[in-house]
């Protein structure tokens, strides 16, 4: 079986109703991203930071997988399928995807503060301060925040270079060490870039460019592979 590698951004869950981040509109003009996603903020102001990611997942709680999901669920009648999401929804695995790795951590969980292998989900939409893990210490969301370790990566690498088909979705590309996964996909893979606003990097050999969003790009893209590889 042919291994198709699928790495998303928050363009794929747009259609499902949840911001971007670098559109006109999108959450970093609404919020300035030292005051909410990193560890600074966090340690400024911890209350500001959980009601931020509180909002969100109010938000996720309301929304459900699109299309483009649904599609990529129906590449594994005839792939094996994995993603690598910088999303911290939970819409693919929803739609069905059975192997999901999040480069940018998961909304619905959180994780004790001193211990982060301590992580659980989170009940309904609020984290609270004073909710604390088993050994009585804060918990926080369960994101990666900018200037943190991104301890998905090595194994996303891994998946990348071992991809024949590698379909990239609904990112602005500019957010490191995510951004640099397309450099890792063999010369030989077969690789798509679906993106209204696509800027595909230089010196990629070989990328098809969809310049359409993903409810229109994937179902599209997902049925000419389907057709083509028995
Ligand atoms: P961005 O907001 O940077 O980029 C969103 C991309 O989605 C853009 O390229 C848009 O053109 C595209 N887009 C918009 N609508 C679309 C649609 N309907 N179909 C397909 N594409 C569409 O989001 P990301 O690249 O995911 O990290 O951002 C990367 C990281 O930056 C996020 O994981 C998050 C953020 O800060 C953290 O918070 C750590």
């Amino acid at each position: 079986m042919k291994r198709i590698v699928v790495f998303t951004g928050a363009g794929v869950s747009a259609e499902s109703g949840i911001q971007t981040f670098r559109d006109s509109n999108g959450l970093w003009e609404q919020y300035k991203i030292e005051d909410v996603a990193t560890p600074d903020a966090w340690r400024r102001n911890p209350s500001l930071v959980q009601d931020f990611y509180n909002q969100r997942r109010r938000r996720l709680l309301d929304v459900e997988p699109n299309p483009a999901h649904h599609a990529l669920v129906k590449l594994e009648e005839k792939f094996i399928v994995q993603i690598i999401t910088q999303n911290i929804d939970d819409l693919h695995e929803r739609a069905g995807s059975s192997s999901v790795l999040h480069l940018h951590g998961e909304l619905l969980k959180s994780r004790s503060t001193v211990n982060p292998s301590l992580i659980y989900p989170v009940e309904g939409w609020e984290l609270k301060m004073g909710d604390k893990c088993e050994k009585g210490s804060q918990l926080r969301p369960h994101i990666v925040w900018f200037g943190e370790s991104v301890p998905a990566m090595e194994a996303a690498i891994e998946w990348t270079q071992d991809a024949d088909i590698f379909i990239v979705i609904g990112t602005s590309l500019e957010v490191y060490p995510a951004a640099s996964l397309l450099m890792y996909a063999s010369d030989e893979s077969e690789k798509f870039l679906i993106d209204p606003n696509a800027k595909p990097p230089s010196g990629v050999q070989g990328l098809r460019v969809i310049r359409d969003t993903a409810g229109n790009g994937v179902p599209l893209i997902v049925n000419d592979l389907l057709k083509r590889y028995v």
